[in-house]
């Protein structure tokens, strides 16, 4: 029988793209279905740190083996900002806007523009607990260019492109992206369990 694993997420669209990769190796099972409604707390100070604490929430309250991913953009010339603060960089209740638009100011006239996406998964199974991480490397270019993709994807390009994650659309950056490496990590130990 195939095991099952919580993901500790309420995005729809990641559980779907999750699935669809891991579906030989388990049976992810989303938050709603196990009837957690309430808020996770990610309140650590590194992605690695809130990852865990998802994934130990879910663990402790619910009883289930279970994953969780944390993602941020880390720019050289900001000491590695915004980091796992990436969401709320202009502040809480801010949206992506407002974020890349602090982000293109704190960088005005910087001439280093090299940043990273870097997601953390944290998996717990069987007592145990792993980490797998996924980096994309790239740039912040001066403008915003595409509308595709969701947060800080119109100012970044992906080293070997030309095109920022928002002009490039999701078959490139499902290939590419953070996530989708850490996924594949994920997935391969998954799959070397058996
Ligand atoms: P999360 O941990 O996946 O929720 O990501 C935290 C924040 O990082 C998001 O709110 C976005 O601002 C940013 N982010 C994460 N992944 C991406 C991406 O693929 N493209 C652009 N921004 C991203």
């Amino acid at each position: 029988m195939k095991r099952k694993l919580v993901f500790a997420t309420n995005n729809r669209h990641k559980l779907d793209e999750v699935r669809e990769i891991i579906k030989e190796d388990a049976e992810i099972v989303s938050l709603e279905a196990i009837h957690c409604h309430e808020e996770i707390p990610e309140t650590a100070d590194t992605l690695e740190g809130n990852a865990l604490m998802k994934a130990r929430y879910v663990r402790e309250h619910y009883g289930m083996d279970c994953f969780a991913d944390d993602t941020g953009l880390e720019v050289e010339a900001l000491d590695n900002a915004p980091g796992v603060y990436s969401a709320r960089y202009a502040g809480p209740g801010h949206d992506s806007e407002a974020n890349m638009r602090k982000l293109l100011a704190e960088l005005q006239g910087k001439g280093n523009r090299k940043a990273r996406f870097r997601t953390v998964i944290a998996l717990l199974l069987d007592g145990k607990e792993y980490t797998f991480e996924g980096i994309v490397n790239g740039s912040i270019i001066e403008e915003k260019r595409g509308d595709r993709g969701f947060g800080y994807d119109p100012v970044f390009v992906p080293e070997g492109y030309t095109e920022t994650f928002a002009e490039l659309g999701e078959e490139i950056k499902n290939k590419i992206s953070h996530r989708a490496m850490a996924v594949q990590k994920l997935a391969r130990f998954l799959s070397d369990l058996h």
